[in-house]
């Protein structure tokens, strides 16, 4: 009797150590850690002049198991001059994630915007405007083979509506397809599968998280691209959110009739912008818990959708977000760590959402 009451005590008692350091080895684990246990790929978009800031690199090595240039494997950065290629930047980005282990995923091939001034002003001919943009997405998919292991190929090519915006490579002039919808979007696809076969080609674009009108559109084109056997392996949704989570509520919807359809989806450049003071800072405090709940929601989604395969934030610092800049000052404070790399309430939801899902 004495020893069958001895036995319980002890295993009440580990059962209770095991618990806490359970609870503490989850609370300790980083983002890295989390999506690693769950094979799922979390990145930040980064700039490599950074990577000389100890903060910056050190965090960003730690929490991250992929990697995506913010802006230097765009045309400006990467063809400045016609027919000059200039990789130095963007080879840095993938030099530092190879250093770290880490996945780089390429943005992007092909954009209606911040183009050069040689192609924005060029007053080229649709015949030479598609030399030019095959040469592009050729030398640059190519320069990257092996290394860029997924690509946005094409970002926001749709107009809120659904419509095919219009744009330099559509229909001002365009590459010989104007009027003719998704042929361009089709053509730019099978130049980067051309140039590197192994690279999975997305489709990427904003404020089509939930069901609407360009999300029907984007639905439309691969359903199409799939049934005419056109490569296209995923669809990119940025999710530059605010407080009001725009789409978040349809979100699982959206995806799973994309998954049905056979693609990959990533969450490509996820930030909640809240409200800031001239410091930086939340103007309300209480925001930081609301923007906690959609980090968790968006977070939620993708782990529970089996095709949604990679969940990155548009940068990870608020030191460096593109948000403040874009919104004069009205808004940050939209990502995981804060200016000074310390987590915020968002990166513990997303680590509890990672965790959670590990234990299922
Ligand atoms: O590098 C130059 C620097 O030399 C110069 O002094 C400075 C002065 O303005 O500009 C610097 O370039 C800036 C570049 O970011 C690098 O920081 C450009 O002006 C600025 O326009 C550029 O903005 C980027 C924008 O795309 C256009 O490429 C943002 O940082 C970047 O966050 C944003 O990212 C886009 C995605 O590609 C697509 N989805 C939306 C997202 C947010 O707009």
């Amino acid at each position: 009797m004495r020893t069958k009451s001895k036995n319980i005590f002890a295993f009440t008692f580990f059962a209770i150590v095991f618990e806490i350091l359970a609870a503490t080895t989850s609370l300790a684990q980083t983002l890295r850690q989390a999506a690693d246990q769950i094979g799922l790929l979390t990145g930040a978009a980064v700039a490599p002049f950074h990577f000389s800031e100890p903060d910056y690199a050190n965090t960003f090595a730690r929490e991250y198991n992929m990697a995506e240039p913010e802006s230097v494997m765009k045309w400006s950065a990467t063809e400045p001059a016609r027919g000059e290629f200039n990789f130095q930047a963007a080879d840095a980005v993938v030099e530092f994630a190879q250093a770290h282990g880490m996945k780089v995923r390429g943005h992007n091939l092909l954009w209606h915007s911040y183009n050069p001034a040689w192609v924005a002003a060029g007053h080229f001919s649709p015949d030479e405007l598609r030399d030019i943009m095959r040469q592009h997405i050729t030398r640059v998919a190519a320069h990257y083979a092996r290394q860029v292991f997924a690509w946005d190929v094409v970002n926001e090519a749709f107009a809120d509506d659904g419509s095919v915006r219009h744009s330099i490579w559509y229909d001002q002039p365009g590459i010989g397809l104007a009027g003719k919808g998704t042929a361009y979007i089709e053509q730019a696809f099978r130049w980067a599968r051309a140039a590197d076969p192994a690279a999975l080609l997305f489709y990427n674009d904003y404020d089509a998280e939930g069901m609407n009108a360009k999300s029907d559109a984007i639905y439309a084109m691969v359903k199409d691209f799939k049934a005419r056997g056109v490569p296209i392996d995923g669809v990119g949704l940025q999710a530059h959110l605010g407080l009001n989570a725009k789409g978040v509520d349809s979100l699982a919807a959206n995806m799973a009739r994309l998954a049905e359809l056979g693609v990959q989806l990533h969450i490509t450049e996820f930030d909640v912008g809240i409200p800031i003071d001239q410091q930086g800072k939340p103007l309300d405090l209480g925001d930081l818990e609301k923007q906690a709940a959609i980090y968790r929601q968006v977070a939620t989604a993708c782990v529970q959708q089996p095709a949604c395969t990679a969940f990155q934030t548009w940068g990870f610092t608020d030191k460096y977000s593109w948000i403040p800049g874009f919104t004069r000052g009205k808004r940050g404070f939209a990502l995981p760590f804060d200016r000074d790399y310390q987590p915020v309430p968002a990166e513990r939801a997303l680590l509890e959402v990672f965790t959670e899902a590990a234990k299922k």
